[in-house]
């Protein structure tokens, strides 16, 4: 059966009837013109023929299908899936903005240059450094470029001079992109373990280190969701040996408006704008993925940079000599920069302060709750182990019962409840996010639907074999799905 007669709702080819028209054109009131031969074909695409109506229902069904932050709680760990305020929108879609061609001379694009400009400095601020690139265009993007700034800095015989220093040393809870980004850089990656807290070893650190070392990339808080404390030591050890510290800024949701990276010690960083600071993403897309960086390291930015002449207009900066040169188009992507710029503002830094502090209670209020059932490995308020903005969880005894870590996520799904991420950076793990834009109602609905999970576990686990039962897709074959997908309408 097809997955439309699954959901009583009819594809839009069986709703066809041969002449609907969902629009009305104005008549024709320029000569009728051929097209060229080679355009034409023998007949009309096999297009579905339905009234406005028909269509307006069509996509409203579709959407209503979607899994989305709007509609439902979607703490999927890493991802920081908030709120997106509507005002951004409203700003991404003025004319003004979208009218723009971006090879329009600097005379005529001086307020998105101005805008380019504040949020360069903004960015700048928050991160306690002296300079940022907006031009990558995604997290891993930024770790990409800002990998380079490293290589040309280094490479330079008036900058870092140690053109043998190519080993980048990452944790091992790092996000798969750092020692992927260092791959495409020519970088030598070197894993750097863990302690049984969770955080970096600091003897291995130190053992690690040498003249060899370009940098470490560290995530802070880290991917199992702490704050590693130690971090000014990490900065020493680092900077002792001739080597800077690189900050993945993916989790700068727990400490934006808190805590600067430049002041715990850290030499260059990116920002998932997407992230932090609010925009739809999710699939691979959009994001933005800005560098911040200390001022020794300023000359290697991509170009072009965007600048302030000293009679208060704004231009674009392509004379940069030392640039590790483009890494994106034009001015980054800027739909999502102008997207970060309007939440910034809509914020102010009180705002932006209390997005850390409230996304860290948040995430402490919900590992306490859930604490007596599912497993935290990293969590005891008892030892003052709290949680940064998100948490991981091992459910060992629910999961000894016979149930996985899919079965539980797929449940999830029948309560409205997008599943959170599993099996990293861990195995058997989920890792929460809540967010701060979640208020106590919905994480308190989060706990009971975890709680009716967990009895179910212990009373009728065969209930999770089959979920989800009540979404419009039941469980997917996913292997299968992934290899071999078929992606037409079968009637
Ligand atoms: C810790 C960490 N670093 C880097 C990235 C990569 O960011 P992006 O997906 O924007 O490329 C992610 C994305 O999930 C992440 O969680």
């Amino acid at each position: 059966m097809s997955e439309a007669k699954q959901s009583s709702m009819p594809l839009i080819f069986e709703r066809s009837t041969h002449g609907a028209r969902a629009t009305d054109l104005p008549a024709l009131d320029v000569p009728r013109a051929a097209l060229p031969a080679g355009l034409v074909a023998d007949r009309p695409p096999a297009l579905p023929e339905v009234g406005q109506l028909d269509l307006v229902r069509h996509y409203t069904h579709l959407a209503s299908r979607n899994f989305s932050v709007d509609a439902n709680f979607y703490p999927l760990g890493s991802c920081t899936m908030k709120y997106n305020p509507k005002l951004n929108e409203a700003a991404a879609a003025m004319p003004s903005f979208t009218g723009l061609h971006p090879l329009q001379d600097d005379a005529d694009a001086q307020g998105a240059l101005k805008m380019l400009y504040d949020l360069r400095l903004w960015l700048a601020e928050i991160a306690g450094l002296d300079e940022v690139s907006l031009q990558p265009c995604a997290g891993a993007h930024g770790e990409y470029a800002a990998l380079k700034v490293i290589r040309a800095y280094f490479n330079d015989p008036k900058g870092g001079n140690a053109p043998h220093r190519r080993k980048v040393l990452a944790p091992d809870t790092a996000h798969g992109t750092n020692p992927a980004s260092c791959a495409m850089c020519g970088a030598n990656v070197v894993k750097v373990p863990s302690n049984a807290h969770g955080m970096v070893d600091l003897d291995a650190l130190r053992k690690l280190v040498d003249g060899e070392t370009a940098a470490l990339m560290i995530t802070n808080p880290n991917t199992v969701g702490l704050f590693d404390g130690t971090i000014v030591e990490i900065a020493k050890i680092l900077h002792d040996a001739g080597a800077l510290l690189y900050l993945d800024g993916a989790n700068m949701n727990a400490i934006v408006g808190v805590s600067r990276p430049g002041d715990f010690g850290v030499d260059v960083m990116h920002y998932n704008t997407h992230k932090t600071f609010s925009t739809p993403h999710g699939c691979g897309g959009p994001g933005s993925g800005p560098i911040a960086v200390r001022k020794f390291l300023a000359p290697y930015l991509p170009v072009p940079q965007v600048e302030k002449k000293s009679d208060g207009s704004y231009f674009l900066d392509h004379n940069r000599p030392k640039s590790i040169g483009k890494v994106r188009s034009f001015f980054g992507q800027f739909g999502v920069l102008l997207r970060c710029w309007t939440y910034i503002a809509a914020c102010g830094p009180d705002g932006i302060r209390n997005v850390g502090q409230v996304s860290v209670l948040n995430a402490n209020y919900l590992a306490a709750r859930l604490s007596d059932r599912f497993e935290m490995p990293y969590f005891s308020p008892e030892r003052k182990h709290y949680c940064a903005h998100e948490f991981v969880t091992v459910p060992k005894s629910l999961l000894s019962r016979g149930v996985t870590l899919i079965d539980i996520a797929k449940r999830l799904i029948d309560y409205g409840i997008h599943p959170p991420t599993m099996h990293w950076p861990i195995h058997d793990c989920l890792m929460v996010e809540p967010t701060e834009t979640e208020g106590k109602a919905a994480l308190d609905r989060f706990v009971e639907v975890m709680n009716l999970i967990a009895d179910e576990i212990e009373q009728t686990p065969a209930l999770l074999k089959d979920a989800p039962n009540r979404a419009p897709v039941r469980r997917l074959d996913e292997v299968a799905a992934a290899r071999t997908p078929v992606l037409t309408a079968q009637a």
